[in-house]
């Protein structure tokens, strides 16, 4: 199998890998990376939300990512949330709702939700609702994590 060098801003930060052209973002991640915050809950196929990261701005499940496709690219995953050790103010409300409970869909939960903010700052439910419909959660029936973004978005638990 071929091996490409690929570059992109992982974090903010510029990052170069060399990997086979057969693997996916989310391998690379977790696996190269070490960034093991974007899980697979579907076997990778494209079901879950679980490996969500934002990849120039929208939310993608990097299982359906091929390496090669993110040359150039700026990504940003669960662990470049937090901001000189304190969590960002999704991360606090997930928390303070009851949003997280056994906590295997929250990282891409979260990511999806900072897309969403980020593009909508003040969602209605249904935005919410249509926003987090490809990010299965088996735990939470959704309506904590529908509080705990109206909480962010209102930035109430901003240090
Ligand atoms: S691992 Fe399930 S959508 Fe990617
Ligand atoms: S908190 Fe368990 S799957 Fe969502």
């Amino acid at each position: 199998m071929k091996e490409i060098s690929v570059t992109f801003l992982l974090n903010g930060k510029k990052t170069s890998i060399k990997s086979q052209t057969n693997r996916t973002l989310l391998e690379v991640l977790r696996v190269d990376l070490g960034l093991t915050g974007a899980k697979d809950a579907c076997g990778g196929e494209g079901e879950c939300g679980a490996c969500t990261v934002i990849l120039n701005g929208k939310p993608v499940n990097s299982c359906m990512v091929f390496i090669g496709q993110v040359e150039g690219t700026h990504i940003s995953t669960i662990e470049g949330l937090m901001e000189k050790n304190v969590f960002h103010r999704l991360q606090k409300a997930f928390v303070e709702a009851g949003a997280v409970q056994c906590g295997f869909c929250t990282p891409g939960a979260i990511l999806t939700a900072k897309a969403l903010l980020d593009e909508n700052p003040h969602p209605t439910d249904q935005d919410i609702r249509e926003g987090l419909s490809g990010n299965l959660c088996r735990c939470t029936g959704y309506n904590k994590m529908i509080d705990a973004i109206h909480l962010a978005e209102q930035g109430g638990l901003d240090d």
